[in-house]
């Protein structure tokens, strides 16, 4: 029997799943058990861990990231160092959890997005989307001698989708209420949610980004304090919001995009962050700190209010992503959200932490037994399709 058949005979998998996200604050690794797949699909954390970027590794990404300073030789060498950095993750939170790395079955990487181009662009008579995960498959499959699957947005955008988000396929399958209009709601560098009506079926589903969530803070907070981020919002809270620079912040055009959109660094990295800084010039520091974070927790909202709201009252909103942990954010949203209830998703038993990468480890299972697992309404694709590439060890 070959090595793929084995995998999509075994009903019971022990996954890794990984992810480093557009924060850059290390390489989340989740060790956990699947059981079946599709609508019956069940999934248990063993094992979680965030691995840190030896230093300086965080600036040189960011430097590759951007047009103009990114350059061809170090990001194909940065593909690779990143599979070395994620293999040793795999082996690490194997051994946290005291299982041979010989009794994984499976690796679903998410990599590094160093560049997402969702829409559309006309060269050479071809229409192109456009994103660049890199932390390359192949390595981490030989490095750690286990099937990986990466790669996991390009097929939603070869058939006209934004290849992102891919989060909602995880929050149908495993967060949905037959009792409660749920948001699930993301804050790692980008805020997204996935809106999870009462009973919904999959067509029912919306996702997309909302704008940024720690991007723009930790900016600040890096410049101002030389701290990599607000410790559980300590410093915004000791802020006043400066309306003007709010609204300023508001007017960005992504806000009045319609949905299905994604967003990153490209519109909200360094070039935001100078304009901001200009725009506020004067002000105290803590102020426009507080300033920065009213407007994550705003434009959740306010998203929301335009895209949403007409359809679906929420009841119940669930945070994940290191976001949840800034008090400042959390505060805002149930100022805004009332009456509905603001949790974490710990609320329903899944770690906030380790979510994103969980998400990984439950699309690869999907993809072997070749289940498609994008979302057609979530990321304006033509079809359903199996996501990412196999690699064998
Ligand atoms: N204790 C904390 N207090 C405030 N913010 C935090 C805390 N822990 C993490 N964060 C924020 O969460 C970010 C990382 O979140 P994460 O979900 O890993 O995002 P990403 O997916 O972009 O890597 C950090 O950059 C920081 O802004
Ligand atoms: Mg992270």
């Amino acid at each position: 029997m070959t090595k793929l058949t084995q995998l999509q005979r075994k009903h019971t998998k022990l996954v890794v799943g990984l992810m480093s996200g557009t924060s850059l604050d290390g390489i989340d690794a989740a060790l956990v058990r699947i059981s079946g797949s599709g609508a019956s699909a069940r999934i248990k954390l063993l094992a979680f861990d965030t691995y840190k970027f030896p230093k300086g590794f965080r600036e040189l990404v960011l430097k590759n990231s951007l047009p103009g300073s990114g350059t061809v030789d170090t990001i194909a060498r940065l593909n690779i160092i990143y599979a070395h950095f994620f293999a040793d993750a795999v082996k690490r939170i194997v051994r946290k959890a005291r299982v041979a790395l010989s009794s994984i079955d499976l690796i679903g990487s998410h990599g590094q997005t160093i560049h997402h181009l969702p829409n559309p662009h006309r060269m050479f008579g071809k229409t192109v989307r456009a994103t660049l995960q890199i932390s390359d498959p192949s390595t981490i499959a030989q490095l750690t001698g286990i099937t990986t699957i990466g790669d996991f947005r390009a097929a939603d955008m070869a058939v006209g989708g934004q290849g992102a988000p891919l989060a909602p396929y995880f929050d149908f399958a495993l967060c949905r209420s037959k009792s409660k209009n749920r948001i699930l709601l993301n804050l790692g560098g980008i805020a997204n949610f996935t809106i999870l009506p009462k009973n919904c079926s999959p067509r029912q589903v919306t996702a997309f980004d909302t704008g940024p969530a720690n991007m723009v803070i930790d900016a600040l907070t890096r410049k101002f304090y030389e701290k990599k981020f607000d410790p559980n919002g300590t410093l915004a809270l000791r802020g006043r919001v400066i309306p003007s620079l709010l609204n300023w912040m508001m007017s960005h055009p992504f806000f009045k995009r319609k949905p299905p959109k994604s967003t990153g660094r490209e519109e909200f990295g360094a070039a935001f962050i100078n304009r901001l800084l200009t725009r506020a010039k004067g002000a105290h520091k803590a102020d426009i700190l507080a300033t920065a974070t009213e407007f994550t927790a705003y434009a959740v909202y306010s998203q929301y209010k335009k895209f949403i709201a007409q359809r679906m009252k929420v009841d119940e909103l669930l945070v994940s992503g290191g976001g949840a942990y800034n008090r400042a954010i959390m505060k805002s949203l149930r100022k805004h959200f009332a009456p509905a209830a603001v949790n974490t998703i710990e609320h329903i038993g899944i770690s906030s932490d380790a979510k994103e990468a969980m998400i990984f480890a439950l699309l690869a299972n999907e993809t072997v037994v070749e289940n498609p697992s994008n979302i057609p309404s979530v990321t304006g694709a033509l079809k359903q399709v199996v996501l990412g590439k196999i690699c064998l060890a």
